[in-house]
């Protein structure tokens, strides 16, 4: 079981001048992106909610979301997908075994079918073959029992949202909570469900239109790890976008297209160049920013940050979560995988590399290892 490691604040202190060096500056990124002056939240360092405080409620529900922004996320993330009825339902993916209690719904058992997403055969439930009103049946359940025993507590609690309903509670919370809650969204596998006429954009769009949350200054960022849809957003709406990468692989729809490219040449300096016609920002994998080593252990950090900002792209990397599973070997804490290592340290040295916000599973750490960066006295 995940315990909460409460006694090393003193010794990340004490280590913050090796890790760090200077300070944090207390604003980062470019100063504008590519078109259309700033946008909100520039120039601050974000704490991004991943599929809300995924570390301790099922990851994409409302308890999720909300819970992010109480622990000071400055944007919660959705994750979207389509219903057979064109409704967009938060989601990581669009088969649904593995997050909802689909599964032990009889009803819905000759749903159960074999799909190609992307390239890759997958057997399950889809959220295309159910329309939002089966969806509102389902209740959600952890991704990651093992690993997060606690969260099952909250399984069968919680209904599958709408991103109006994501969008409503971000209102909601922003009146609450004084200061503005951004939503990040994710359209997930364009490609596909354009294939099958369910296109993401438009609606996405109409909702952010409805919710008022359409202007270059909203509080929202668009992402894919996809590249056609985001120049399409770009001509669709004014918020801010950002290009998600990969340390492997290919966007979907480069794929789909025949074209050769990679995600890793999307990540060269000429590629992140050429991102930087239609995106405002990047959210690549955390390893992308700082390699590990052939043992595991964090290396030292690559040219992307530098890169991209050269590029005016703000840097959004993914994911950090606290458990010893997802830390880099030497951060790691004991031998059980779900027990938390040392995240706060691992933090602490992509937040010195000059990284624009980061994306977390535990926003509260997220919060506190931003505090520490900026509390850093540079070095005589
Ligand atoms: O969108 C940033 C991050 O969420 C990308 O990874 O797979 O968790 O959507 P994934
Ligand atoms: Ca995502």
């Amino acid at each position: 079981m995940a315990v909460p490691s409460r006694r090393r604040a003193g010794v990340v202190v004490a280590l913050l001048a090796v890790l760090l060096g200077p300070a944090v500056p207390a604003s980062a990124g470019p100063p504008s992106p590519h078109d259309g002056g700033p946008t909100a939240g520039e120039g601050e360092l974000l704490v991004i909610g991943h599929r809300g405080a995924s570390g301790y409620r099922p990851e994409h529900t409302l308890a999720a979301y909300e819970l992010a922004a109480r622990m000071g996320a400055d944007y919660v993330e959705c994750d979207a997908v389509s219903s057979a009825d064109g409704v967009l339902v938060c989601r990581h993916e669009n088969e649904i075994g593995g997050t909802t209690d689909v599964a032990d719904h009889p009803e819905f058992a000759s749903r159960r079918t074999t799909k190609v997403v992307d390239g890759v055969s997958l057997t399950g439930w889809f959220t295309e073959d159910f329309t939002l009103e089966e969806l509102r049946t389902l209740r959600a359940v952890e991704r990651l029992p093992d690993v997060r025993e606690e969260n099952t507590l909250y399984d069968g609690l919680y209904a599958v949202p709408t991103v109006e309903e994501f969008l409503d509670l971000r209102a909601d919370l922003s009146r609450e909570l004084r200061r503005e809650i951004g939503a990040y969204v994710e359209t997930k596998h364009p490609t596909y469900f354009d294939s099958i006429g369910l296109s993401l954009e438009e609606p996405l769009v109409e909702e952010l239109d409805e919710a008022g949350l359409d202007r270059r200054r909203s509080p929202v960022f668009l992402q894919s790890f996809e590249t056609g849809n985001l120049r399409e957003l770009d001509r669709l709406v004014d918020v801010p976008l950002v290009q998600l990468l990969s340390a492997s692989g290919a966007p979907a729809d480069l794929v789909a297209a025949g074209d050769p490219r990679t995600y890793a040449d999307l990540s060269t300096a000429a590629g992140l160049a050429e991102i930087g016609g239609y995106a405002d920002g990047v959210g690549p994998e955390k390893n992308q920013v700082i390699p590990r080593l052939p043992d595991g252990s964090l290396g030292e950090p690559s040219s992307f940050v530098d890169d991209a900002h050269a590029a005016d792209l703000l840097v959004h990397p993914y994911t950090f979560r606290n458990e010893n599973t997802f830390l880099p070997t030497d951060l790691r804490e004991g031998g059980d995988p779900a027990d938390y290592g040392r995240a706060i340290e691992e933090q602490l040295a992509f937040w010195a590399t000059g990284i624009d916000g980061m994306f977390t599973d535990n926003p509260d750490t997220g919060v506190v290892s931003r505090e520490l960066a900026a509390e850093v006295v540079p070095a005589a």
